[in-house]
């Protein structure tokens, strides 16, 4: 099988060798716990390393915070744009009409054709999509009023919102990340509760333990057509990014 190098210095042995291309990966995790970065990382080291075209689409910070952030690694994002290896979108969805978004996004991907793309965030998206009127979003996803079902909730318009959104991107033969909030409480993976059952490979961050003990661990929930490991993992940020800890590396 074809995989695709994660960039993550320790990720691909523990999951066959990378993720199998074209696949869509979910990675979810608690606010702070690197999910930006380490999905940046997926794009960076991909244009570096494996020379594969990446589009990063950002609906949470500004163009300028991103390339401030990723500079931090040594990563320079404008450079590699430069060398037609990279693309950062970033979309302020307080300024975006729903319809208009879903259109942009198309052409960007569709023109660029990246190898990796990573979606940041499917939560954000999906939050913009319940803040728009219910009505309003129902006929973007060409509903007429005699088709809404009596049970139609706007968190069933959101799912449907983010199922349609999924497939899109599945149609686009691209390696993706999206990246999800994890719920804090619940039993679901995603806000949405809908992006853990449609993607191929869950990826979860987490800060396990408490106190002094506490610290960063990765755990591969699932991932399609591959052994891999299950248990919790653990990782750390530094100037290089996100490593797999060693120590845990072959257990
Ligand atoms: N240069 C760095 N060295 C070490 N840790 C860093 C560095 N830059 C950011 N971090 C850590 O990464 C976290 C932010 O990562 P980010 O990918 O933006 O999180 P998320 O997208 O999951 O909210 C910060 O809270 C900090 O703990
Ligand atoms: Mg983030």
């Amino acid at each position: 099988m074809d995989r695709v190098k994660t960039g993550i210095v320790g990720l691909d042995e523990l999951i066959q060798g990378g993720i199998p291309r074209e696949h869509v990966v979910l990675l979810s995790g608690e606010t702070g716990t690197g999910k930006t970065i380490l999905a940046m990382q997926f794009i960076v080291r991909g244009a570096i390393d494996n020379n594969e075209r990446g589009m990063f689409i950002s609906f949470e910070q500004s163009r300028d915070s991103i390339i401030q952030q990723t500079k931090a690694f040594g990563w320079d994002v404008e450079e590699l744009e430069k060398q037609n290896k990279l693309k950062l979108v970033t979309h302020n969805l307080a300024k975006e009409n729903f319809k208009l978004l879903d259109e942009k996004l198309e052409k960007d991907i569709t023109d660029f054709k990246p190898d990796r793309l990573v979606i940041d965030s499917l939560s954000a998206y999906g939050v913009f999509a319940e803040l728009l009127s219910f009505l309003e979003l129902i006929s973007d996803l060409n509903m007429k009023s005699e088709e809404i079902p009596l049970s139609t909730t706007p968190e069933s318009v959101v799912r449907k919102a983010v199922l349609n959104f999924i497939d899109k991107i599945r149609s686009y033969n691209t390696t993706a990340i999206l990246i999800t909030e994890l719920p804090e409480k619940g039993e679901f993976l995603s806000r949405d509760t809908v992006s853990e059952f449609l993607s191929d490979s869950i990826i979860l961050l987490r800060y396990l333990g408490i106190g002094p003990t506490q610290s960063r661990k990765l755990q591969i929930r699932k991932m399609r057509h591959s052994s891999h490991r299950i248990d919790p993992i653990s990782y750390t940020i530094d100037n290089n990014g996100i490593t797999i800890s060693k120590e845990e590396k072959f257990m």
